[in-house]
């Protein structure tokens, strides 16, 4: 008995783990700085001194202008990752803007490190993801409208394509400070330098003049 508190100290310990994506925070605050001179190295971004961080460094007001979706895909992800908002260094979270022009797409990609959690403000939005081949590649699909919501769970490729006539904004909230991006035809098609052509006619068992 007297090491049932160990064994039940590991136990929590383990949950702890097993639920923790990014790690917990492990003070108040801790704004990102790219100051390297204090010379030590964090899972995350290093900490200003708490007594320098400001309220500035809580806000983010790059949500406020629609992005442009002047673009071939008709579409522009806005992201407050912590690259782009330092106070939410070591926080676990992170959010996007996503504008779509009519027919504007955000093409098939995943964020290896953070579910994604989706509301639409405005339009019409087709959203989906695709479950991995241990469950036979299914896509999960839904019409979303005004004031849906839809969990993109983590690591699974996904997408949302404006189906309306107008334009669709619609704001993510991600669990992770810094979730990545892979988007799948820039990983595949576009890299630098390029994944061999027999690599890839293989693959998509296509002719290389395709
Ligand atoms: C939007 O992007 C296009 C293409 O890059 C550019 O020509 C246009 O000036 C941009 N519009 C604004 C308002 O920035
Ligand atoms: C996946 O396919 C296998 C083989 O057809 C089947 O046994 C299994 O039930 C399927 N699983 C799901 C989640 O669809």
């Amino acid at each position: 008995m007297k090491f049932l508190p160990i064994s039940f100290l590991v136990l929590a310990l383990a949950t702890a783990t097993a639920f923790a994506y990014d790690p917990s925070p492990l003070q108040d605050i801790c704004v990102a700085t790219n100051d390297l001179s204090s010379g030590v190295f964090v899972n995350g971004k290093f900490c200003k001194d708490p007594n320098q961080a400001s309220a500035d460094d809580f806000l983010f007001t790059g949500f406020r202008n629609p992005g442009n979706t002047s673009n071939p895909l008709g579409s522009k992800v806005t992201t407050a990752f912590v690259d782009q908002f330092p106070g939410l260094n070591t926080l676990g979270i992170s959010m996007a803007r996503l504008d779509f022009a009519p027919g504007g797409l955000n093409p098939p990609h995943t964020h290896p490190r953070g579910t994604e959690v989706l509301v639409v403000v405005e339009g019409t939005l087709l959203v989906g993801f695709v479950t991995s081949d241990q469950l036979n590649n299914t896509l999960f699909t839904k019409v979303l409208y005004k004031g849906d919501v839809f969990v993109f769970p983590i690591g699974l490729i996904h997408f949302q394509l404006n189906i309306g006539n107008t334009y669709a904004l619609a704001f993510a909230g991600l669990s992770s400070q810094n979730p990545g991006l892979i988007t799948i035809a820039n990983a595949v098609f576009g890299a630098k330098p390029p994944i061999s052509a027999d690599v890839l006619t293989k693959a998509f068992q296509v002719d290389r003049s395709c």
